[in-house]
């Protein structure tokens, strides 16, 4: 299938991750990763994957419409795996402008760059446009209610972040329909793992606990999550690119459902453990105004892509916890030191 594949926003957390996944498994693939390396991007995310000759890095804006065309042309595209976004609901509900810059208006710019290359190339029933989706896109759930979303569930987006994503996924599918266009969605539920930018949760309570600093948990920390490791949402991506049906959407959980105040309390375990001191970290952990439009739960029914194409998460809470808290600490070391 696609040799040359455009992948977006690789210097973030779970692109960055999925490339060194993908050039593990097919080195043979030629790999282009744009990223336009906002305060979210990291180089040295991919930083192993530099010196690879099948690899190529171009820093740059994914609704440049001049420069996704040139890409398009000189690497010979046959596959996009877009996930440049902005992608911290704070921001968003702070400011939307760049929410929409990237997530909508980029989005679009792909869209209609890939399907004038392909539509030129007879491609356009072959060329995979696989749109990195989440979970929020489907607004809440309550926390008595063991309810799921699956990929029938209505959208009903919640913050501007969320929103960001619906209209981007709305474009994708809109692109199928209208053009025939080869178009799978992807949805996720919160990921962890190596890499994630510093704002986010997990990295959050790791690098405060390490600094002696109040751990802060918004509102009554009882919201939930469903965390799923990167690892094993890259082995998803990997197989519903290759393997997934035109138009179609999967979601991908991690059945981990953890409320912050009980993932927090398991980090600060790890943590007793690997950095033991007179106090438990438990102690820093400090409850702050609650963000505003909060969701309350999420949680995914992942059946469809367990059944069809034979997915499953391979990496227990445990583990990818323990790895996670280590590879942060490994990080903090190398810094401090
Ligand atoms: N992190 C999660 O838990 C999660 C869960 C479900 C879905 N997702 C989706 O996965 C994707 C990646 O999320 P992440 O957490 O790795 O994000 P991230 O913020 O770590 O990385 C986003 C990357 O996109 C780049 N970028 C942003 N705007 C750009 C633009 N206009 N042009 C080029 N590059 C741009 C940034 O520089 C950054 O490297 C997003 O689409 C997000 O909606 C994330």
């Amino acid at each position: 299938m696609s040799k040359s594949l455009l992948v977006t926003g690789g210097a973030g957390f779970i692109a960055s991750n999925f490339i060194h996944y993908m050039m593990k498994r097919y080195p043979e693939y030629q790999i282009i990763n744009i990223d336009q390396l906002t305060y979210a991007g990291k180089g040295a995310n991919v930083q192993q994957a530099a010196a690879l000759e099948n690899y190529h890095f171009i820093k740059g804006d994914i609704a440049d419409e001049a420069l996704i065309q040139h890409i398009f042309s000189e690497y010979d595209i046959d596959g996009v795996i877009h996930f440049a976004a902005e992608s911290h609901v704070d921001r968003s509900i702070e400011d939307v402008k760049a929410f929409i810059e990237s997530n909508v208006l980029g989005t679009s710019v792909l869209l209609q760059t890939a399907r004038d290359s392909w539509d030129k190339k007879g491609e356009l029933a072959t060329g995979r446009f696989h749109q990195i989706s989440t979970d929020e896109v489907y607004g809440a759930l309550g926390l008595e209610s063991d309810e799921k979303f699956n990929e029938e569930t209505p959208y009903d987006p919640r913050n501007p972040y969320s929103a960001s994503k619906a209209g981007a996924d709305m474009l994708v599918k809109s692109f199928g329909r209208t053009y025939g266009m080869n178009v799978v969605t992807s949805s996720s539920s919160n990921n962890y793992g190596p890499r994630q930018h510093q704002e986010k949760l997990i990295p959050t309570v790791i690098s405060n606990a390490l600094q002696g600093n109040p751990i802060p948990l918004y509102g009554d920390g009882k919201n939930v999550r469903d965390w799923l490791y990167v690892e094993d949402h890259c082995r998803a991506i990997d197989l519903i690119f290759h393997q997934g049906q035109t138009l179609e959407k999967y979601n991908i959980g991690g059945g981990n459902e953890k409320s912050n105040i009980e993932l927090a309390m398991m980090i600060c375990d790890i943590l007793d453990h690997l950095k033991p001191g007179q106090h438990s970290h438990k102690e820093l952990i400090t409850f702050i105004g609650d963000r505003k439009g909060h969701d309350r739960r999420y949680a995914v029914d992942d059946s469809k892509i367990r059944d069809t194409l034979g997915w499953k998460p391979l990496t227990s809470f445990k583990t990818g916890l323990n790895q996670t808290v280590e590879w942060y600490v490994d990080q903090w070391e190398k810094v401090t030191s």
